[in-house]
């Protein structure tokens, strides 16, 4: 993990958040590589979930909501971790991370646990008080539940149909931690699948299977995945079922994603507390229900950190130790990146027009600088799939080297069939 989060800091994928003022506590912010490696992540979720299919759409709703949803969805009431205070260090722990009764950091005395609601606190226009209170969304799905009627009234999706998000959530988590993992401000990649009632169970196992296939299609090791049922005791408050996609991280077996069976829970407390009509009416077999929900809910920076760890590997070539990411193409920041291998007899020229013809069809990078040998070694630490050299032999025949970051075996090919090659390599962008 550690080297992770150095790599991450040295090539510029996440930094410390408000680092020049010694940080803010599991504050990060993505830097130039981290933003596209994120991006790709949350294009191919886009990809999978919403325009590779013709059941899901997508919303983009408001992160300060209507303070009535949170009450009506249960957030206000039981949105809540057990905390309790040190007495001596003043340092404060979740309860249930407890292992004994004193305190972790000190051996001091603990207070009793009192509950602590995560969701932040802020406050509508210029007056702070109770009547403009307001609250920074804990999760995206809320704004998928209103916003129901509104997508089945102007477009002409019947039930069994998504509605899908991908947007900023904030917890004031009482113990943030493990870089990318918790954070009290992240993105959620979330979809509200809405079924007839009866027809869940098998929507459920739907998700399940398709959201365990996303991971592994898009590079994580299957050994380092696995599905783990709750058990009756920790289902959230709303669900009749519920399973985690587990990931292997270093610190040990920890939630990806979570898939929900959240039942009419949130559309009947919302046409409850609304006083709208939120059912559904089947033309085809005339009857109105409420629809219960399927909802598969993975985070944007959790999937990042899991699709960087399991892509870091070190390996020795020619007596060397060589970092590389072995990102899926799909995923890395730059799908090749073009080296002329001289910087004389016009390669640096013919290699610029090169990077310039590529860089229409995908993210490349050029770079001239050091030995052929050091500039690989940077590509293969930030995970470029592809290094194409220009050399002497390029300036007489018009070929290339194209280079394989995993297996670092090079070929030659015609520069005018670099395009088509690479798309065929990386395979649809769409
Ligand atoms: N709408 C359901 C829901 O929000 P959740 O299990 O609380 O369920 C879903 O969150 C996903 O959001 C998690 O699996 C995780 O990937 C991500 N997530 C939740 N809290 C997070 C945090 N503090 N930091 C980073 N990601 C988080």
């Amino acid at each position: 993990m550690e080297k992770v989060v150095n790599l991450c800091k040295r090539r510029g994928f996440v930094f410390p958040g408000s680092e020049i003022y010694g940080g803010l506590g599991s504050s990060l912010d993505y830097g130039p590589l981290g933003v596209e490696l994120k991006r790709n992540v949350k294009d191919a979720w886009l990809r999978a979930v919403v325009t590779g299919r013709d059941d899901v759409v997508g919303i983009d709703a408001a992160i300060i909501m209507h303070p009535g949803v949170w009450e009506a969805s249960g957030h206000l009431a039981g949105f809540t971790d057990p905390l309790v205070d040190c007495k001596s260090c003043k340092q404060r722990f979740r309860a249930d991370d407890l292992q004994g009764p004193r305190c972790p950091a000190c051996g001091g005395e603990l207070t009793e646990s009192r509950q602590f609601n995560l969701m932040f606190k802020t406050f509508v226009g210029p007056v702070e008080d109770t009547a403009h209170v307001a609250y920074l969304r804990p999760e995206t799905a809320q704004g998928i539940f209103v916003n129901f009627r509104n997508v089945v009234e102007t477009s002409r999706l019947k039930i069994p149909f998504g509605i899908a998000q991908i947007g900023k959530s904030f917890r004031n988590e009482i113990t943030p931690g493990n870089f990318l993992f918790r954070t009290r401000e992240f993105e959620q990649m979330e979809i509200e699948f809405f079924v007839r009632p009866g027809e869940d169970d098998s929507w459920f196992e739907h998700w399940r299977d398709e959201r365990l296939r996303w991971y592994s299609r898009l590079g994580l090791d299957p050994e380092h995945l696995r599905v783990r049922p709750h058990g009756g005791d920790e289902l959230a408050h709303y669900a009749k079922a519920c399973c985690d996609i587990e990931y292997r991280f270093p610190f040990g077996w920890a939630e990806l994603e979570g898939i929900a069976n959240r039942t009419d829970f949130d559309l009947r407390r919302h046409a409850g507390a609304s006083g709208k009509d939120l059912s559904y009416f089947d033309e085809e077999r005339r009857e109105r229900y409420l629809p219960y929900v399927i909802e598969p809910s993975a985070g944007a920076d959790r999937s990042t950190l899991a699709f960087l760890v399991d892509a870091f590997d070190e390996d020795e070539i020619e007596g060397e130790t060589r970092v590389v990411l072995r990102l899926h193409p799909q995923l890395a920041p730059y799908k090749a990146a073009v080296f002329p291998l001289l910087r004389k007899d016009g390669q640096p020229e013919r290699a610029r027009r090169i990077y310039d013809a590529l860089r229409r069809e995908f993210p490349v990078d050029y770079d001239q600088a050091g030995s052929i040998g050091r500039r690989y070694r940077r590509q293969d630490e930030v995970g470029t799939p592809y290094g194409i050299t220009v050399d002497h032999q390029t300036m007489q025949d018009g070929t290339v080297t194209v280079r394989d970051r995993d297996a670092t075996t090079q070929v030659r090919i015609p520069e005018d069939r670099l395009v088509e090659e690479l798309r065929t390599k990386i395979g649809q962008l769409g």
